[in-house]
């Protein structure tokens, strides 16, 4: 099966499917919003075609994602993977793919959706947060959820200590899912 990998930022969950024996998918490209982001320099050193769409080219978001449609069908694309995509899904994307794009995010949905859910769950003084993998809908972390993995939150733990914890329990579970979610179809 091939993927594509949506990244905005760092791509260490991109990094890790990368590195994951036996992904049951072919990465095929990442595609990127920012230009400039540390995650293109990751694909370039694995080999991984990256196509870099900057929104700010376009009339409106109809018209940049049909641009990376194209490169997604170019790829014979199947099957999405968002990693840290720090953007809404549109309809062309949704309708291209539907119940196909898979998202993974830092907190046990629907607590802390959005930017910043460790903070959020830190803030809020939780005492378990986690990681959530999801199918993504038109909403902000809202589609159906595939997996989900508690994490503890121990008493002064830093925002980087969580966030560390939750990372390592990201690049386990979101492989994992994937290979779950690809032999039922
Ligand atoms: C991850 O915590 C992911 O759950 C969230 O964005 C972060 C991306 O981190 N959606 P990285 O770029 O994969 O290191």
């Amino acid at each position: 099966v091939k993927a594509a990998v949506f990244a905005s930022g760092t791509g260490s969950n991109f990094q890790a499917l990368l590195e994951s024996e036996s992904l049951a998918a072919d990465i095929v490209l990442l595609v990127c919003d920012r230009p400039g982001a540390m995650v293109i320099e990751k694909a370039k050193a694995y080999g991984i075609p990256v196509f870099v769409a900057d929104r700010k080219m376009f009339a409106d978001k109809a018209a940049f994602e049909l641009d990376i449609l194209r490169q997604l069908q170019l790829h014979k694309v199947e099957w999405i993977f968002l990693a840290g995509y720090m953007r809404l899904i549109g309809n062309t994307l949704l309708n291209a793919f539907p119940s196909r794009i898979v998202n993974i995010h830092p907190s046990l949905l629907p607590a802390f959706p959005g930017k910043d859910a460790i903070a959020q769950a830190l803030q809020a003084g939780v005492k378990v947060t986690g990681v959530t993998v999801h199918y993504i809908d038109a909403g902000m972390d809202t589609g159906p959820i595939i997996a989900q993995e508690a994490v503890s939150v121990e008493t002064g733990d830093s925002l980087s200590e969580l966030t560390e914890r939750i990372h390592q329990v990201e690049h386990r579970l979101y492989p994992k899912t994937i290979n779950h979610l690809l032999v039922q179809h």
